[in-house]
């Protein structure tokens, strides 16, 4: 079987080790970094900007920088992010208007960048299919998008292997991410349903980051 790649989710990052844990991402068998970029309205919680990016950027220069945006209006963000050291920008299909969205994603490709969309648990995955040739990435939400922390939505899988189904037949490049309350169990749960990258937050920045990464493989 493939092994899965993990991006561990800086939203769970503990700021007063800031140093150290970068430097068990470094030692560490993760891919990707993710951001979650939160603006107070398409979701409950704020977060950061692009410039946090940066200093990641700077720190683990060799991991994907993995941008997930949960803010109503990615366009106007894409450019800082792409600038900031972004290889790869994911949107909500929630926050665009489906007219839109081949544009937007032409847009973040013109950064030379890849580009990934996301939708929440109440989104039915199928209004996805008519862009699946155009992305790189589909990021499947298991927990209301917001917070880390949450439990894993099970029924999210079917998500998942739908989306399996499509891309295999149709041989896309796309890849799938799922995000929110991966664990050690709830991973093993998403490698069978066939998932590529998954997030991690919480499991991964408690206790030895390094044994958590690993666990998750
Ligand atoms: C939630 C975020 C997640 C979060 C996952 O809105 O998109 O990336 O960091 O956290 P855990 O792994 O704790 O569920
Ligand atoms: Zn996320």
């Amino acid at each position: 079987m493939k092994t899965i790649a993990v991006a561990p989710s800086v939203l769970s990052l503990d700021y007063s080790q800031f140093e150290k844990q970068c430097q068990a991402l470094n030692d560490s068998e993760a891919e990707y970094l993710h951001f979650d970029v939160m603006d107070g309205h398409f979701v409950p919680n704020l977060t950061f900007g692009s410039d946090i990016l940066k200093g990641f950027k700077k720190v683990c220069p060799q991991l994907i920088m993995d941008v997930h945006l949960m803010i109503e209006d990615p366009y106007s963000f894409i450019e800082s992010f792409a600038k900031a050291g972004a290889d790869l920008i994911t949107f909500h299909y929630e926050a665009v208007d489906p007219a839109k969205i081949s544009e937007l994603i032409d847009y973040i490709h013109s950064f030379h960048i890849k580009a990934g969309i996301s939708i929440k648990p109440k989104t039915d995955v199928s209004v996805l299919e008519q862009w699946l040739d155009q992305l790189d990435l589909v990021l499947i939400m298991s927990v209301e998008p917001g917070f880390g922390g949450q439990k894993f939505m099970c029924d999210m899988l079917d998500k998942v292997r739908f989306l399996r189904k499509q891309i295999d037949e149709n041989d896309y490049h796309c890849l799938i991410e799922i995000d929110g309350g991966i664990n050690h169990e709830t991973s093993e749960l998403a490698k069978n349903a066939g998932v590529d990258i998954l997030v991690a937050g919480s499991y991964v920045f408690k206790g030895n980051i390094q044994e958590n990464i690993r666990s998750l493989k």
